[in-house]
């Protein structure tokens, strides 16, 4: 649970920072002559945890609930991940996987055992969300399924019977079993996390016990005849590359993918991360870094699994990430619930384009955590709920899932705070089955606009447009009482002429243009 630390502390300014003043200029050049790989809608993957209301309030109501709901599953939550094309949900953890036990979460829900959930707060977890709860609700939102399973305190044969009683179309016990649960087609498992970090909460291994550990668990991951499930080792964290090396180096023949953690906190102190939304530029500054730190993470983490997988067969699953800040004041600290600003957007876009421009290695991406739990993409409140700034830069991107990745070149100005400096402009590019190029773009500087101007080689567009993503502060947040503060909006500053485009992006301000 390492940050992406920050790595300079500069003297704090007010949350409104500096007028926008005066553009800048940054060149760009969109390779749309050297498509490279898909983008799998992967990348805009989410993960929920049975972590404070995550799950409880957050996703799963009940059938009975004055809350409005679908079999449970509360109506709003469920259409607001529709509209973004949640593609994949990692569930039931985190470190929750690693001392659950699957059996608890089926069969009636009166009967089913109550337990503690000793990582978050060592509160009641009743089992009222299970496999059954899960597996449906990944099917009402569209999205593919991701088990994490329990390798920590476990068997091989507990998963093993496990995902039998989720996958098998016979007659075997574990599949009647299941029908008479309620359930008579088998479900679709797409990803099996072979534990959740093995090196912490997984069970503080060493990675060449947990590769051995891996084979065996590995072995006994038996996917359906035509369903081949992936099979996701639980990787890194962070700068760990020694975890990654070891294990692909002991294993890799036995796995399709491997994991990677890795968070950014503001003040890389895990007892004073810093504040969701009291911050001022320092905080801006070194998240932003952070952020752009998992850039040379992925490169790290991909050059050690070269040297055992040239082909790139194995791929790299970053399945958790994002700003972990300290809990909202009043709030139980271990259900790590916090407020979301159009800082989080900004990284959550930095984050996605890097992802996308890694596209060969990286195959998902899965943002902790979907509700209510630390970057999400919605928050509840009783029968309320509202959208963050971070599910807008989702929404925005949504046009990239399964798009074939373009090269982009940036050259521009830093954006420089205190002694800390990085580029303004980041970008990322992709062109869908339509032959639409989409173009994202993002100036983390909070205090100057800047002129893209972008050479579009191998295109000749005919029309642009575009949405813009920004608020009046860097803190600028959507409450409950005032939803719509940070919401996307038509982008009208981008013109065109033959093959160059030009776009004036708004200090701290995310732009997605679609070209026609
Ligand atoms: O996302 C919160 C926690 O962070 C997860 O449970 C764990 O895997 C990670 O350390």
């Amino acid at each position: 649970m390492t940050a992406l630390a920050a790595l300079t502390m500069a003297a704090a300014l007010p949350a409104a920072a500096a007028p926008a003043s005066a553009s800048e200029t940054a060149q760009i050049t969109v390779h749309v002559d050297q498509p490279g790989p898909v983008m799998r809608p992967e990348l805009q993957g989410q993960f929920a945890e049975e972590l404070g209301h995550g799950v409880y309030g957050g996703i799963w109501v009940g059938e009975d609930s004055p809350i409005p709901n679908i079999r449970g599953y509360r109506k709003d939550v469920v259409a607001a991940l529709q509209a973004i094309k949640v593609p994949v949900i990692r569930w039931p953890g985190g470190c929750f996987a690693d001392g659950y036990h699957w059996r608890d979460g089926v069969g009636p829900r009166a009967q089913r055992p109550v337990r503690l959930n000793m990582n978050w707060g060592g509160v009641e977890e009743p089992n009222s969300f299970g496999t059954h709860e899960y597996m449906d609700f990944a099917e009402l939102i569209g999205a593919k399924t991701y088990i994490s399973a329990d390798v920590g305190s476990g068997t091989a044969g507990e998963m093993s019977d496990w995902i039998e009683y989720m996958t098998s179309d016979s007659h075997s016990t574990l599949a009647q079993q299941r029908r008479a649960n309620g359930r008579d087609k088998p479900w679709r498992l797409d990803y099996l996390g072979v534990g959740n970090e093995a090196w912490g909460c997984g069970g503080n291994m060493r990675p060449e016990y947990y590769a051995n550990l891996l084979r065996q668990y590995a072995t006994f991951v038996w996917s359906p005849p035509g369903r081949p499930i992936v099979k996701v080792a639980s990787g890194a964290n962070s700068e760990d590359v020694h975890w990654t090396d070891t294990v692909m180096a002991n294993a890799a023949g036995s796995i399709d993918a491997i994991s990677l953690h890795a968070y950014t906190i503001p003040r890389s102190d895990w007892s004073h991360k810093g504040s969701a939304t009291d911050f001022g530029e320092d905080q801006w500054m070194s998240t932003i870094k952070g952020s752009l730190r998992m850039e040379g993470l992925i490169a790290a983490h991909s050059a050690a699994m070269d040297k055992y997988d040239p082909a790139k067969r194995v791929g790299l699953l970053v399945d958790e990430w994002g700003n972990w800040y300290d809990a909202e004041p009043g709030t139980n600290g271990a259900f790590l619930y916090q407020q979301n600003s159009l800082r989080d957007a900004i990284t959550a876009a930095l984050n996605l384009n890097i992802f996308q421009a890694h596209a060969d290695r990286v195959r998902m991406a899965n943002i902790a955590q979907m509700v209510n739990v630390l970057q999400a993409m919605v928050l509840t409140d009783g029968p309320r709920m509202v959208r963050t700034p971070t599910y807008w830069t989702y929404d925005l991107y949504q046009v990239f899932q399964g798009a074939t990745a373009l090269p982009v070149e940036v050259a521009g100005p830093d954006y420089a705070f205190g002694a800390d400096a990085v580029p303004a402009v980041h970008a990322s590019a992709g062109r869908d089955g339509a032959g639409v190029v989409y173009l994202a773009l993002v100036n983390v500087d909070p205090n100057h606009a800047v002129t893209v101007t972008a050479r579009l080689a191998g295109l000749t567009a005919k029309g642009v447009s575009g949405q813009l993503l920004t608020a009046p502060m860097i803190n600028s947040v959507n409450s409950f009482d005032h939803p719509d503060v940070v919401v996307p909006t038509a982008f009208t500053g981008a013109s065109l002429v033959g093959q160059v485009l030009t776009a004036t992006l708004p200090a701290k301000s995310v732009v997605v243009l679609s070209l026609r």
